[in-house]
């Protein structure tokens, strides 16, 4: 095969050589005889020229319609000078065709092949291949392929071996629904696909194999959002004999290789780190974005002073009542504040009590809300001073039971800030949240469910409180958030059968189900496991961020709609019923009803 120069590499230096490309038809021209042809490739796009004293390429040149691919050889020229294009890595030079060969033509593109397609996601996913050709999708893939790579050889370098896991497997809880594959040998039996590799990551440890790391995929039938699908990637990592402080070490060293192959800059680590109680506190939120201040403000303690039901309920009943103060906010209208309390509703709040302080020196008249009435002024001169409120601000308030509270006011932050303008788009805050909760109470179940896994070590200092008052443990376990959105986590992991056994036992997984479900664990537990820990970066949220996308579907080849299927294959699909047949299910009767 005869050298090929792709075409976005094409530059002066090559002037007068003949060369050879392949590419996709961007734009025809016919300028009064001379045709200029815009051709790419992933690398770029360069400019062809067909004159008229070549009357074969000038015919067929003519005949090229968009997106079909063809192949030219010719010479490199130098563009005149007015018609030199800056703004192209190739627009000092054109390629002046000798001859051309039609490789294949193409049907009209259903949407046009550029950046600023406008068109529908369900559109572009029903022809990902053409969407997969816009330029920002090709520098996606390729910025995706660096990144990864950059992964694997830091792992390489720092002694990792990388192992593929099974995916057909015994369903492990992870916290999301299964996707379950019905075994034809083992009628009646399913296969679990993987939430991550996270028990043979272990079972590596435990078989020696010291350090581990694999580009996972992982499987979650969850509910979708912008930054989740139902099979996604994971830089999957575990380690032997470390500490806690071990592991970020280097899942920083990790982060900054994939940060630095796809930003092109260095972080600054080490990162801070924030308790997960300071985290909740401050923001409402255990993925704190740190980029800018309106930090909360506890006042439900004061609140047990005033006769104001809305808020005296809460501070006298195990809740939480908070101010969110936004410098300048007084300034918002009606309609944005309405705006704002629809929001918070998502979030299960049932109001957005507010407080515009107009003239902090004059109370109550100079503060404009549909809630001072209610509250002595005392009360108003501590709680403004709690908060530090300036004249110009607005004092937003959530009332109730503490997660509510949490989440609406952590949203609401997020979505101000926005709405203000007041996030710095060019810095990046990185933060550890640590020291979590080993439980959280699941109200539906009432009982204990891990925070992260079943399998994440307590922390050691209270374990005496783990039968007693499981909801008051930390666990050893660590997230990583980039600009309010969590990246990757991990833990030190139990390696005791003992301790694993009580932590199940707090968790309410009775003896014979946790030996039937993880009886392979306990075991392996019991032949000389070594303390081991580790963590898993989500991929595609790390690439989404990378690029700016709004949706980590930018940043996969082929992903999954928000309901789950691919509207290019159609997938999920009806099977055929001799495929029922052979894994011995039967459909259920459809119940007609008229
Ligand atoms: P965890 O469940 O926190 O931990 O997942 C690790 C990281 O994976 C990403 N992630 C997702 N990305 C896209 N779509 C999803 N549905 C999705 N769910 C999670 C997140 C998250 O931080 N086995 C443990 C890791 C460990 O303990 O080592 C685990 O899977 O960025
Ligand atoms: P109400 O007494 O229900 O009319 O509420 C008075 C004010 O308090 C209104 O501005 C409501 O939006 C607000 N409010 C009501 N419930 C809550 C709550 N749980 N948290 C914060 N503000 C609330």
């Amino acid at each position: 095969m005869s050298e090929r120069t792709y075409c976005g590499d094409f530059r002066d230096s090559q002037l007068g050589q003949a060369v050879q490309l392949n590419g996709w038809v961007e734009t025809n021209r016919d300028h009064g005889g001379v045709i200029f042809l815009d051709i790419r490739d992933r690398t770029g796009l360069v400019q062809i020229v067909a004159h008229p004293d070549q009357p074969d390429v000038h015919a067929l040149a003519h005949s090229l319609r968009q997106q079909d691919v063809i192949a030219v050889s010719g010479e490199v020229v130098a563009r005149s000078d007015d018609t030199i294009n800056s703004g192209l890595k190739t627009g000092m030079v054109e390629i002046v065709a000798g001859s051309l060969i039609v490789l294949n033509r193409s049907e009209t593109p259903p949407f046009p092949i550029e950046d600023d397609c406008n068109t529908g996601e369900q559109h572009r996913l029903e022809y990902r291949y053409l969407d997969l050709r816009r330029p920002v999708m090709q520098r996606n893939m390729m910025l995706r392929h660096k990144v990864t790579h950059a992964a694997r050889n830091y792992l390489d370098q720092q002694g990792f071996l990388e192992v593929e896991t099974p995916i057909l497997n015994k369903s492990t809880p992870e916290g999301a629904r299964d996707y379950l594959v019905p075994s034809r040998v083992h009628q009646g039996s399913f296969y679990a696909l993987p939430q991550s590799p996270q028990l043979f990551k272990q079972l590596l440890m435990v078989a020696g194999m010291d350090r581990y790391y694999q580009i996972a995929r992982c499987f979650r039938d969850e509910d979708l959002r912008a930054d989740r699908q139902p099979e996604f990637t994971q830089v999957d990592l575990e380690m032997s004999f470390v500490s806690q402080d071990d592991i970020m070490a280097l899942a920083e060293g990790l982060i900054n290789a994939m940060f630095e192959a796809g930003m092109g800059v260095s972080l600054n680590a080490p990162f801070p780190r924030i308790t997960y109680q300071e985290a909740m506190d401050k923001y409402g939120l255990d993925r704190p974005d740190t980029r800018f201040a309106l930090e909360h403000v506890d006042i439900t303690e004061l609140m047990r002073e005033v006769e104001f039901k809305v808020f005296r309920e809460p501070a006298e009943k195990g809740g939480l009542v908070k101010v969110l103060r936004i410098p300048g906010g007084a300034s918002l209208s009606r309609k944005q504040i309405d705006d704002y309390t629809k929001f918070v509703g998502i979030y299960g709040a049932k109001g957005l009590a507010w407080i515009k302080v107009n003239n902090k020196a004059e109370l109550p008249a100079g503060l404009q809300s549909p809630i001072v009435k209610f509250l002595p002024e005392s009360i108003l001169t501590r709680m403004l001073d709690a908060c530090a409120a300036e004249d110009g601000d607005i004092l937003f308030f959530g009332a109730g039971d503490r997660r509510v509270v949490n989440d609406a006011l952590g949203y609401l932050r997020v979505r101000v800030a926005r709405d203000l303008g007041l996030i710095p788009e060019d810095e990046q805050s990185f933060v550890w949240v640590v020291d979590f909760p080993m439980f959280e109470w699941n109200a539906e179940e009432k009982r204990p469910q891990a925070l992260h896994h079943p399998f994440t070590a307590p922390d050691l200092e209270h374990l005496d409180q783990l039968e007693s008052e499981p909801l008051s443990l930390n666990s050893q376990a660590y997230d990583l958030v980039w600009n309010g959105t969590e990246i990757g986590g991990g833990s030190i992991r139990i390696h005791d059968s003992e301790m694993q056994q009580r932590v199940f036992a707090a968790l309410g997984i009775e003896e014979e189900e946790a030996r039937e479900k993880f009886g392979f664990l306990l075991d392996a537990l019991q032949f000389g496991a070594p303390p081991h820990g580790g963590l898993a970066f989500g991929l595609d949220r790390v690439l989404s961020l990378m690029t700016g996308s709004e949706s980590i579907r930018d940043v996969i080849a082929f992903p999954k709609t928000q309901r789950a299927a691919d509207p290019m294959s159609d997938a999920p699909a009806e099977v055929a019923d001799s495929q029922w047949q052979e894994l011995g299910l039967r459909k259920r009767r459809k119940v007609i009803t008229e």
